[in-house]
């Protein structure tokens, strides 16, 4: 297969030591040397050829090189970069009980799903994988992260509370760390997370970086600092799912309240299953799953705003099929592989192509054919212009008749006095339990109170809640702060909507695409700063510090920069940051944006 080659930067070309976009077509899982317990799972998994991104990043895995890949929504990443690293672990068996395989993913339920996938494709052999992430319990992971398994697979908050709370573990024998969805690791919500673990991790690994939508600019992965990587771009990463078939309805700059009334219509008349609609917003996704339920859907919901025991049921009430839509915002656009999905609705268009391409991408996967159907209105038709240029089938426009809307509109009109009714009922509902809540809390804090004093120590936070609130909230200051400089439309809209207590439908969808808008235009303001270039010579061991770390040296560039980009494991700690000052500070930051 050839691919047409982009123009590459001067740096790029220094940066990568190889490109293997080009792979052996004719390559079959038995042609790459994996042992028999492998072969076997593979069998039992049913799969039968190697899908492309498989075929070029197996034989470089194994080699034990970095790797940049890039390869469309459900084409088989994980299993590219499993298989690789297990074929590593049952060839060269561990002398000791310790974890050598890292693999970092960015949402919860996606851990789950990789660590479900990791022991399908292990389950011949004796290796051994375990489950670092947020919302589950705790302790069992603490115990089974001390049994030292040859595999983790994390996020990164719990990673980081797991490294400062539990004394035996540490990730100085990681030899592989994998990021699956890379470009969203690598971005700036997880960026003071993953500056600490990569500075944690061992120095001497092999690093693979996956994703639909993966960069190949070397400031983007400096960060990780790989090692003469391979770039493996089997797809451009804008590329959608190959047998995605994609729909837009147009929405006049007149009717933007018709949002929900269009949605009804298509799930009720068109899409009645195995459908995935995502809202930009978790308070539109909940008020869509109450509205649509009202109309007499099956439908679940997942969202940041739920409990991890709601998030997991709506999942599973989803795949077994109990509902037919599955409601959802950002939290389920990345990674997560749920059979059957045959349609993926946008209530509006996402931030960025990116989030688009994730989005879509639940649908049509392994070979199998989906639709994605997504409401655009006037001002997110330059994104519509965009995925139209870069999609490589004819997109197709969906048109509905105005009476029928018009009827879902007066339908939804006469069920709103039922969505406030449940919403009311919700509310009363979280008063009462965040009042026993608090009762019982300040009952076990009173009856343990004394045990504890007595003890001292207590649990440690990378970083505290209220640190991690503050620095939301300067990012949405900040936001803010950007979408509303010279639009004064914006700033009254906004002032508007927060004096009233309910919005219109036209009012809720604008807010909609306001906030995905702001992202964008935060998004390339930040890509629009110069980078702030770190160079290390590779060969001058650092003089180490007191604290056993060396500070960073910045100089200009040049020919070979990127190859020596400083590796994070030099930098200052998080904790060291805080106490000189510079937490808050990031990449290349206006320090008078930040004090505002
Ligand atoms: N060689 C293969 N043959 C058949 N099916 C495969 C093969 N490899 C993977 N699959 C299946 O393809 C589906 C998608 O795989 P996976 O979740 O790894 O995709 P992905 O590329 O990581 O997608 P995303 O970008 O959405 O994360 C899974 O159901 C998996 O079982
Ligand atoms: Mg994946």
């Amino acid at each position: 297969k050839v691919k047409p080659q982009r123009k590459r930067k001067r740096g790029e070309e220094q940066f990568f030591e190889e490109d293997v976009s080009q792979y052996d077509d004719s390559l079959s899982f038995q042609d790459m040397n994996l042992s028999r317990p492998l072969l076997k799972a593979i069998t039992a998994l049913g799969f039968k050829q190697p899908t492309p991104v498989q075929k070029a990043c197996i034989p470089v895995g194994l080699l034990g090189k970095d790797i940049c890949a890039c390869a469309a929504t459900g084409t088989g990443k994980t299993a590219a970069f499993m298989l690789p690293v297990l074929e590593r672990l049952i060839y060269k068996p561990r002398q000791a009980p310790v974890t050598r395989v890292l693999v970092l993913v960015p949402t919860r339920e996606l851990g789950i799903q990789v660590h479900a996938v990791t022991k399908q494709l292990a389950q011949f052999s004796s290796i051994t994988a375990c489950l670092a992430v947020g919302g589950l319990d705790i302790k069992t992971q603490e115990a089974a992260l001390r049994a030292g398994p040859d595999i983790l697979i994390a996020t990164p908050g719990r990673l980081i509370d797991h490294l400062h709370n539990c004394p035996s573990f540490h990730l100085g024998s990681v030899e592989v760390l994998i990021l699956d969805e890379a470009d969203r690791m690598l971005d700036e919500y997880f960026e003071e997370q993953m500056k600490e673990i990569i500075r944690l991790c061992a120095r001497h690994r092999q690093t693979m970086l996956f994703s639909a939508t993966m960069t190949d600019e070397v400031k983007d992965l400096a960060s990780v600092s790989l090692k003469n990587p391979v770039r493996v771009f089997v797809n451009s990463n804008t590329d959608v799912a190959p047998f995605l078939r994609q729909e837009f309805v147009r929405i006049r700059p007149s009717r933007e309240g018709d949002r929900e009334a269009i949605v009804a219509a298509l799930l009720t008349r068109t899409f009645p299953d195995h459908v995935m609609l995502f809202t930009q917003t978790k308070k539109q996704a909940h008020r869509l799953h109450i509205l649509l339920g009202l109309l007499g859907l099956r439908v679940g919901e997942l969202h940041g705003d739920l409990s991890q025991a709601q998030r997991l049921e709506g999942l599973r009430r989803f795949k077994d099929e109990q509902i037919d839509v599955l409601v959802a915002t950002d939290v389920a656009a990345r990674g997560l592989d749920i059979e059957g999905v045959k349609t993926v609705v946008n209530f509006t268009m996402p931030n960025t192509v990116k989030h688009y391409v994730h989005r879509v991408g639940r649908t049509a996967r392994a070979g199998r054919a989906g639709r994605s159907v997504s409401l655009v209105g006037e001002e997110e038709r330059k994104m519509l212009k965009e995925i139209v240029k870069a999609a490589k089938a004819p997109v197709k426009a969906r048109v509905l008749p105005q009476d029928v809307i018009l009827r879902f509109r007066e339908k939804i009109e006469r069920l709103e006095p039922d969505v406030y009714a449940v919403l009311r009922l919700e509310r009363e509902e979280r008063e009462l339990q965040r009042s026993e809540a608090q009762i019982n809390t300040a009952k076990r804090k009173l009856e343990r109170g004394a045990q504890e004093a007595a003890k001292g120590a207590s649990r440690s936070w990378f970083q505290t809640q209220e640190e991690r609130k503050q620095e939301k909230l300067a990012k949405a200051l900040q936001e803010f702060d950007l979408a509303l400089r010279g639009k004064k439309r914006r700033k009254k809209f906004m002032k508007e909507s927060q004096k009233k207590a309910q919005l219109t439908p036209e009012e809720r969808s604008q807010f909609e695409v306001l906030k995905a808008q702001m992202y964008a235009e935060r998004l390339a303001k930040r890509n629009r700063r110069a980078p702030r270039a770190r160079a290390m010579p590779d060969d001058d061991p650092p003089a180490r510090t007191g604290a056993g770390r060396q500070p960073c040296i910045c100089s200009a560039g040049g020919a070979g920069l990127a190859v020596t980009l400083t590796a994070l494991s030099c930098r200052p700690s998080f904790e060291d940051r805080k106490r000189l000052g510079l937490a808050a500070r990031r990449k290349g930051g206006n320090p008078k944006a930040r004090s505002r």
